[in-house]
């Protein structure tokens, strides 16, 4: 429970098949007070907490967040009320589907090009070969920072989410000395940034022209939105690649029914993402008042915990949680979180989700594990194969 609460990978949960746990504890202990504050697993407690006026994403106290690798409120998700608001206003239109779609083109050349460096092969290790490269690139060119940068970033981004082995405590400590070397960097691209001549069409140029309240922001503002990005952008999408392709290569009988109808594709992002929920808990929430909760009581300053995962498996909500149904109805699940702090970027993830099965399912009649293969899965909040080892028959 421990390692649940804290995301700690401390070796007591199985990250490769954590399935049947997660429902027992949706269903059995929802609920779990622990020494810094409250978990909550069940989909109604994350709903309520995360759109809770008295619940904010920094500690209260020190202002300091936690789990991101920085020392200072990264923007927006360490911001709350007004000016978490004013932020969203800015960045929600730039992450709009019509935005997105505009990028769709681009990634399905991406990913072609990626195949076709490894399709005569017969075998990939999916995980280097595709799900990391894909979403990275994409990333770095929506972005706007030199792609020289893209494994320095990749680099700082591991070392901050690294879970393996450690505390909370020495995790953060850790991650925050990483952050600080990234921040480093950011600043440094800010500074090319203002001086250059020559406009370009990217999010920094965006960061830079943003005003608040009247006013350009200060370069360490322009930082903590850069920051948030690089963790935000290189790790979600590659990790839910991963996930996803790691199930449909287990799972036959379903690869076989998106290989006969590729219409199922988009549903069958949803209900993966749903069941293999990749980002599995929330950043820290803490209470800033005395509240109740659908019964529970939070007291000021508990530490809140929002088990995305656990509510995407919770039985009151979906019926046959365990079983992944691509036809399933009202599929309303909290992959992307849910409450003020929903992911902004989830237009494009699920661009770039559908869009990479769809390009590999083209390219292939068929794949699966490479034989004898057990795919290692690693869990630092965010759940996602180590390596993919599959082979495949290329069409
Ligand atoms: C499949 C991929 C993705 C998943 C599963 C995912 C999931 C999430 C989740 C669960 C949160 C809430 C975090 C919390 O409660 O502490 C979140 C927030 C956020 N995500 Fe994503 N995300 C993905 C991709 C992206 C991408 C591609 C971007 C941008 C390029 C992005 C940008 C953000 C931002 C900026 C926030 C903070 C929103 C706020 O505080 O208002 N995400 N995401």
């Amino acid at each position: 429970m421990r390692s649940l609460l804290t995301y700690e990978n401390n070796g007591s949960m199985d990250v490769a098949c954590p399935w049947a746990r997660l429902v027992e504890v949706a269903r059995d202990t929802p609920v779990v007070r622990w020494e810094m504050g409250v978990g909550f697993f069940s989909m109604a407690d994350v709903v309520s907490v995360g759109n809770h006026p008295a619940v904010v994403s920094a500690n209260p106290i020190t202002h300091e967040p936690m789990g991101m690798g920085s020392r200072e409120p990264l923007i927006p998700l360490h911001l709350d009320g007004d000016v978490h608001r004013h932020y969203r206003k800015l960045i929600d239109p730039l992450f709009a589907p019509r935005q997105v779609a505009l990028f769709e083109e681009g990634f399905r050349h991406l990913a072609d090009e990626l195949i076709d460096g490894f399709i005569a092969d017969g075998e990939v290790d999916f995980v280097a070969g595709y799900a990391v490269p894909l979403p990275a690139t994409m990333f770095m060119q929506i972005f706007g920072a030199p792609m020289d940068d893209l494994p320095f970033f990749t680099e700082m981004k591991d070392r901050i989410l690294k879970a393996e082995g450690l505390t909370i405590e020495e995790r953060e400590a850790e991650g925050r000395l990483w952050g600080d070397r990234l921040r480093v960097r950011l600043a440094e691209i800010v500074a090319e940034r203002r001086a250059a001549t020559t406009q370009q069409d990217d999010l920094i140029s965006k960061f830079l022209s943003w005003e608040v309240e009247g006013d350009k922001l200060s370069d360490e503002d322009i930082v903590n939105v850069m920051h948030l990005f690089v963790i935000a952008g290189l790790d979600t999408v590659t990790s839910s690649i991963g996930c996803l392709i790691g199930w449909l290569a287990a799972n036959p009988e379903q690869r076989r029914q998106l290989f006969d109808d590729p219409s199922l594709v988009p549903h069958a992002v949803e209900e993966l993402m749903r069941h293999q929920s990749p980002v599995n808990v929330g950043g820290p929430r803490w209470a800033t008042e005395d509240f109740e909760v659908n019964g529970v009581s939070v007291k000021q300053g508990d530490m809140l915990l929002l088990g995305w995962w656990t509510a995407n498996l919770d039985p009151a909500v979906f019926a046959d949680p365990l079983t992944v149904d691509f036809t399933r109805e009202a599929n309303r699940h909290a992959a992307f979180a849910a409450g003020r702090h929903r992911c902004l970027g989830s237009h494009l993830a699920r661009l770039e989700l559908r869009i990479a099965i769809e390009q590999f399912h083209r390219r292939v009649s068929d794949y699966s594990l490479a034989p004898g293969a057990e795919p290692a899965y690693k869990w630092e909040g965010v759940r996602s194969p180590v390596t993919l080892p599959l082979i495949f028959a290329a069409r």
